[in-house]
């Protein structure tokens, strides 16, 4: 069915950018676009979606509302981001980057140290074991970083100096999947906001400041070549992994941006910590992001076309 040039919102009320958002793109167009909260009910197979575009920062941790959008992306709805996506899928994520020519740390993913329940015998006889931890180690040097692939939050990211310590850490790992990184000995770390693929908003970010204090405001914090050069990875990675929305983080190892996490796909964007004049951005240009897809929206990515999926599960 035809769209209504509405665009949908799914969030918790405690997001406070909603709210300013729905006043941004309902205040600041003149093409009788408005936003509004989506009404989400029961789920009807036969249930039509009113809205061109939806902006979701919420269905990572409701993956009821991941339905819905699945279902809407289906009705021809543009989902910022992609239902079908590569939410903290580290590993692709680096492995893509290094494919996009966006440099990483050396980073190798390792078997879980336990398979988990219902896993015996001989059911995981392709996994070779045990693990070559000589060349693995040789690799990657200490110290290196040992966190999980599909990790936010600096959630069990631990920094390991030694082969005992990393055993240690492996072990406590259970089945959970792990990354092995090199460290990057970085004197300068950037977040930076990408929104609609083509918006960039370089961030200087301290992170060994108490949380409160870790972005910082300051417009001189990279040269020229720099700030282009983040601007240009952070659109390729955003892009490459299908996201309109996204945070990707840099450490700068002599002058150098290296690319270290990038699959932020609902990024912080608290004004206490990001600061206002940030937020301001952020609101502004996904605003802006939202009103520009209504009518123009992206060509469908490889994991957005419905044609495709479709292609794929035959
Ligand atoms: N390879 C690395 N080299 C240097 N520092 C790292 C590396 N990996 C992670 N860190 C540090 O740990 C923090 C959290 O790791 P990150 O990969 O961003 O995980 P999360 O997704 O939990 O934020 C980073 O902000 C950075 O300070
Ligand atoms: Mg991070």
């Amino acid at each position: 069915m035809p769209k209504s040039r509405v665009v949908g919102i799914l969030a918790g009320k405690e997001d406070p950018l909603i709210g300013d958002l729905i006043e941004t793109i309902n205040g600041t167009n003149d093409s009788g676009i408005t936003a509004e909260l989506c009404n989400v009910s029961e789920l009807d197979i036969d249930m039509e979606i009113p809205y061109s575009v939806i902006i979701d920062r919420i269905s990572h941790v409701f993956p009821y509302y991941l339905q819905y959008t699945k279902h809407a992306l289906l009705e021809g709805t543009y989902i910022i981001n992609n239902p079908f996506r590569f939410y903290v899928d580290k590993y692709f994520g680096y492995t893509a980057s290094r494919e996009i020519g966006v440099p990483v740390p050396d980073t190798i993913l390792l078997p879980p140290k336990n398979p988990g329940k219902g896993f015996g015998g001989d059911s995981l006889q392709n996994l070779v074991f045990p693990l070559d931890w000589k060349s693995i180690t040789e690799k990657i040097g200490f110290p290196a970083f040992f966190k999980p692939a599909d990790g936010w939050g600096w959630r069990d990211v631990y920094k390991v100096h030694d082969f005992g310590e990393l055993m240690y850490r492996y072990d406590q790992s259970g089945d959970n999947l792990m990354l092995l990184q090199e460290a990057i000995d970085y004197d300068h770390y950037v977040r930076c906001l990408c929104l609609g693929r083509k918006y960039t908003m370089p961030i200087k970010y301290q992170t060994d400041a108490p949380f409160h204090e870790q972005y910082v405001i300051d417009h001189q914090h990279l040269t020229p070549e720099q700030g282009s050069r983040v601007h240009n990875y952070a659109v390729a990675l955003s892009d490459v992994l299908d996201f309109d929305m996204n945070v990707c983080e840099f450490a700068f190892r002599d002058g150098e941006p290296i690319a270290i996490d990038f699959t932020n796909m609902v990024p912080d964007m608290q004004p206490e910590s990001i600061r206002w004049h940030y937020y301001e951005w952020a609101v502004v240009h996904l605003a802006k992001v939202a009103i520009e897809y209504v009518d123009n929206p992206p060509e469908p990515g490889v994991w957005k076309s419905a044609e495709r999926l479709f292609a794929m599960q035959r």
